[in-house]
């Protein structure tokens, strides 16, 4: 019987891989048997918020930059997988204000949406290990881009990387719009637009996201001081305020930092 759905899921997701060359649409992720489903949806919606930017909707990631979560193996390992959200890897944004209740959904989540089908992981689990771990804590609200977290002189050296390294694509003004007419549109990197779409998520993600696919033609070719003084500009553009100190290019103080759209 169960091998039956099994092959049935398959079809189904065979079906859905032809129908997405057509439309895009993403397979539908269904709770597998054991699974508290509560905790399974609220997993599912801390991924699309957190971690669907770079590992996708459907788990296929983008290869080798951002790897496959769905038909990975390496899940079968809870305290791997705690320990990449709340720590980071070496090219993944820590999550460090996630709570242990939070991981353990998004755990039960990426280990058994897609093609995985792997035990349930409880809240309690999540603590031991999280206890073991570095601290990491973010202690108090997380700052927001609004508080003064670059200095107006980085600014400036991230204007002239901006110049060099994006404005061909993104704009003049960041907008998307590039200065030859010829060239495709891109998303803008400033303002109420570029904000929507990042609201809520850290500046971390932010740094990790753009020093590993940017720029399009030639990433993670600039220097992490580089990519982290391109942002302080893109968030001058969007009338940030500066503050005194530079914003420094190390994971957990970037993740430390969340994107806003107001003040
Ligand atoms: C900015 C891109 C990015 C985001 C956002 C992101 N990841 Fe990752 N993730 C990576 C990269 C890159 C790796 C590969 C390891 C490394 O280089 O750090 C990775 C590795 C992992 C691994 C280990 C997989 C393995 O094969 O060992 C897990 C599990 C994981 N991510 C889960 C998540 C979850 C859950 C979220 C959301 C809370 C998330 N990731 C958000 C980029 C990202
Ligand atoms: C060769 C053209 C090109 C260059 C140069 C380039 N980009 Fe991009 N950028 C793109 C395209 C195309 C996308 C959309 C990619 C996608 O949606 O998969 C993009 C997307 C982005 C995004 C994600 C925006 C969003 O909301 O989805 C960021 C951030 C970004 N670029 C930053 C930069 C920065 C910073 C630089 C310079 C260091 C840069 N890019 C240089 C073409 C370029």
């Amino acid at each position: 019987m169960l091998k039956l759905v099994a092959l049935k899921l398959v079809a189904l997701k065979l079906l859905v891989g032809v129908l997405g060359m057509v439309f895009v649409i993403a397979p539908a992720a269904v709770a597998q048997q054991g699974i508290d489903p509560g905790l399974f949806e609220q997993g599912q919606q801390l991924y699309q918020q957190n971690c669907a930017l770079c590992h996708q909707d459907s788990g296929v990631g983008n290869p080798p930059t951002f790897p496959a979560l769905s038909g990975n193996d390496r899940l079968g390992d809870p305290v791997r997988i705690v320990r990449s959200i709340h720590q980071g890897g070496r090219r993944m944004p820590p999550f460090p204000a996630l709570t242990a209740e939070e991981i353990s959904s998004l755990a039960n989540y990426v280990r058994n949406a897609w093609a995985n089908d792997f035990s349930g992981v409880t809240t309690e689990e999540v603590a031991a290990v999280l206890e073991g771990l570095e601290g990491l804590e973010v202690t108090g609200p997380m700052a927001s881009v609004w508080d003064g977290v670059f200095s107006e002189a980085q600014a400036t050296r991230g204007e002239a990387v901006y110049e060099g390294a994006c404005g061909l694509c993104h704009g003049r003004r960041l907008n998307g719009a590039p200065d030859d007419p010829d060239m495709r549109s891109t998303p803008p990197l400033a303002r109420a637009r570029f904000l929507r779409i990042w609201e809520g998520r850290s500046l971390a993600t932010l740094f990790e996201y753009t020093r590993a696919t940017m720029p399009e033609n030639n990433p993670s070719s600039l220097t992490e001081q580089e990519y982290v003084d391109v942002i302080a500009y893109m968030l001058t553009v969007g009338g940030m305020p500066a503050g005194e100190e530079d914003l420094q290019p190390d994971p957990k103080s970037l993740a430390s930092v969340v994107m806003r759209a107001q003040p």
